[in-house]
């Protein structure tokens, strides 16, 4: 399923500080003659100014469809035949000859955003000449304690009271265990940014992160959760920070808020762990914080502790579906898109497989056409 819509896609190109930082960095690190591979290329953009500084030949993977307007715009700008497009994951790609430069934007709001970490890792590994470079090299994460009521009350305020007096609490639980992108104004944040650890594409790393802080609050305030975002260095002296106050880009910031806001005094202490687990193609977040009133060692006003996991609304056994070690049958759904996949893998035509599919979900399917509609939604996706 596309994860951007073409929106999207024209706001990364809008964002000046994002492309005028991609574009620094390709002009500093693509040399003439240079292969590159452009992992998620969207619209192509990174591929046509990899192609503008130099590139001999440019590898674009991207598993949308809009890599087919991206196909349309590289030959609009006569660069066709130096990009070659290839739809399908970057982890599937098998290319005759490694690359010089790999160059990729699959960040979300934070670095940590679906598999981006391992696909990184596959393309060093896999695809890039020994001492070729990343693009993204490394980045930073970065905390800090936020006072924002207002952020809260979009929060928790829907469930918290309504006119017609019933009681949405349980609502109110998920909201508090799932966490947004905001954009943070420096006045909401309570203490001073510190880093909690980052990652660097030169070298092997776990997907998985883990950090424990102890952050000072600087000011007598209603604490209602930790900010996060991240700083970007593309290539060596090329950055750009999403920290709050320098020009906003596209990420944004993380805004994981606490179940309750906390009534803190400066010199108190928030002490916080968190933990991001990649699970299958999403990340598992958990946060615990403690404010402690003053120095470290005395009692807490308050502690939570908090997980993504928790803001699923999931019924149990919907969770122990999740486990490793279930064993899933296929459901309607799977045995229709099994029929529709081994048609196509058998080389049987559209109208074909559509034909067999409604025969055997007729209850599904009233009209040939509705099968034929289905059948082809899945072949323009694993079909070619
Ligand atoms: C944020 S957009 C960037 C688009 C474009 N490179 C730009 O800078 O404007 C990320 C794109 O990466 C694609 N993508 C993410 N991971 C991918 C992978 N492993 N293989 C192929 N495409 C991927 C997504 O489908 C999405 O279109």
């Amino acid at each position: 399923m596309a994860e951007y819509d073409l929106d999207v896609f024209g706001q990364l190109i809008n964002d000046p500080v994002r492309m005028g930082a991609y574009d620094r960095a390709l002009r500093e690190v693509v040399k003439p003659g240079s292969t590159v591979l452009d992992i998620g290329t969207g619209t192509g953009i990174l591929a046509l100014l990899a192609c503008r500084y130099g590139a001999r030949r440019v590898h674009a993977v991207e598993v949308d469809p809009i890599i087919q307007t991206a196909r349309a715009i590289a030959a609009a700008n006569g660069m066709g035949d130096r990009i070659e497009f290839h739809p399908i994951d970057s982890t599937q790609l098998d290319l005759d000859e490694r690359v010089d430069v790999v160059v990729s934007d699959i960040y979300g709001v934070l670095p940590l955003h679906r598999r981006r970490i391992p696909v990184l890792a596959d393309a060093r590994e896999r695809l890039l000449k020994p001492g070729g470079a990343m693009i993204p090299l490394r980045e930073q994460l970065w905390l800090a304690v936020v006072s924002a009521p207002e952020l809260h009350r979009v929060v928790t305020e829907p469930w918290a009271r309504n006119v017609f007096g019933f009681d949405m609490g349980a609502a109110r639980d998920l909201a508090a265990n799932q966490w947004r992108r905001v954009e943070l104004e420096p006045a909401q944040l309570a203490s001073a940014p510190v880093t909690i650890g980052g990652f660097d594409h030169g070298l092997a790393s776990s997907p998985h992160f883990t950090a424990t802080v102890q952050v000072p609050v600087l000011r007598d305030a209603e604490l209602n959760g930790l900010g996060m975002w991240f700083d970007s260095e593309l290539a060596p002296g090329v950055a750009f920070s999403n920290a709050p106050g320098n020009p906003p880009l596209i990420y944004g910031n993380g805004f994981f808020p606490w179940p309750e806001p906390v009534a803190a005094e400066k010199g108190d202490t928030v002490r916080i762990r968190v933990r991001a687990t990649l699970s299958g193609e999403q990340y598992v977040w958990a946060w615990d914080s403690a404010v402690l009133a003053g120095g470290v060692d005395s009692r807490p006003r308050a502690s939570f502790r908090q997980a993504t996991l928790l803001g699923m609304a999931l019924a149990s056994d919907e969770l122990r579906k999740l486990a490793a070690d279930h064993v899933a049958a296929l459901n309607p759904e799977g045995e229709m898109a099994r029929m529709v996949l081994e048609g196509l893998a058998q080389g049987a035509t559209l109208g074909a497989i559509a034909h067999a599919l409604r025969e055997a979900f007729s209850d599904r399917f009233r009209r040939e056409a509705d099968a034929l509609a289905h059948v082809t939604r899945l072949s323009a996706r694993y079909g070619q």
